[in-house]
């Protein structure tokens, strides 16, 4: 399966710091075997769509569970499909936490997505609270189970990004045999859901960086990784695209 290497600014970048940042990353670019995509801030989705050229595809961080009408603040599917959109990251650990995002709302964000034509990234993690008690895979399984349930047999048509929130943005990441264990426990239940899981990625993300990409990424079920502060620095994002083989 080709590997996706999807890096997410979250609320980063400027004008400036975007160009230099899309410039490095399209200079340094070789080798068609594996999808590349950034995750943008919204307002600079436009501009970052026009320096991405056919190399790089561009994503948003979340979209709106509505369609469309009187919510204000809200960004449509439609809407990011309007400006090139391939990927939206849905249900991050970070919405789920700051925005009380909830199973069943991530789905439906997951369906807009998907009816638009955009990609979703589904992402599902545990706390530490929750790897400590042994809740690991009930936690992912919950998660992906709502995503499954409401969009049927258009499931092969997400990624998924398992992270750990213990994971995101604080240097530790998990281990290659602790991931591929989480990982195979979500390709089985997509297999369960879907006649086509062979062709859905499982990401990683949490702290994954150019030192322990390659040792992720040889796992059996890990299909490419989501990274947050090291897709913000291109000499990092570079080695880490190199790295997915
Ligand atoms: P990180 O973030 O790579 O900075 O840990 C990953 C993510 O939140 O998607």
């Amino acid at each position: 399966m080709k590997k996706l290497i999807a890096g997410n600014w979250k609320m980063n970048g400027s004008l400036a710091a975007n160009e230099a940042l899309m410039g490095a990353l399209r200079a340094g670019l070789s080798g068609p075997a594996r999808d590349v995509a950034v995750c943008v801030p919204a307002p600079y989705l436009a501009q970052v769509g026009a320096l991405a050229g056919d190399v790089i595809a561009l994503g948003a961080q979340d979209v709106s569970a509505h369609e469309q009408g009187a919510y204000t603040g809200e960004v449509s599917a439609a809407m990011l499909r309007e400006l090139g959109v391939r990927y939206a990251i849905v249900g991050h650990s970070e919405r789920r936490q700051y925005h009380a995002e909830s199973d069943a709302v991530v789905a439906l964000k997951a369906q807009r997505a998907l009816a638009c034509g955009i990609t979703p990234i589904v992402c599902v993690g545990e706390t530490l609270a929750e790897r400590e008690t042994g809740d690991t895979e009930n936690v992912v399984k919950r998660q992906l189970a709502a995503v499954i349930h409401a969009n049927g047999h258009c499931i092969s048509e997400v990624v998924v990004a398992y992270e750990p929130v213990w994971a995101i943005g604080t240097g530790k990441t998990a281990t290659p045999q602790q991931a591929q264990q989480v990982h195979a426990v979500l390709r089985a239940q997509l297999h369960a859901a879907s006649a086509h899981s062979d062709r859905i990625r499982i990401l990683y993300g949490g702290s994954m960086n150019a030192g322990n990409a390659a040792e992720l990424m040889t796992q059996p079920d890990i299909d490419g990784g989501l990274i947050g502060g090291a897709s913000l620095k291109p000499e990092d994002f570079l080695k880490i695209i190199a790295s997915a083989r």
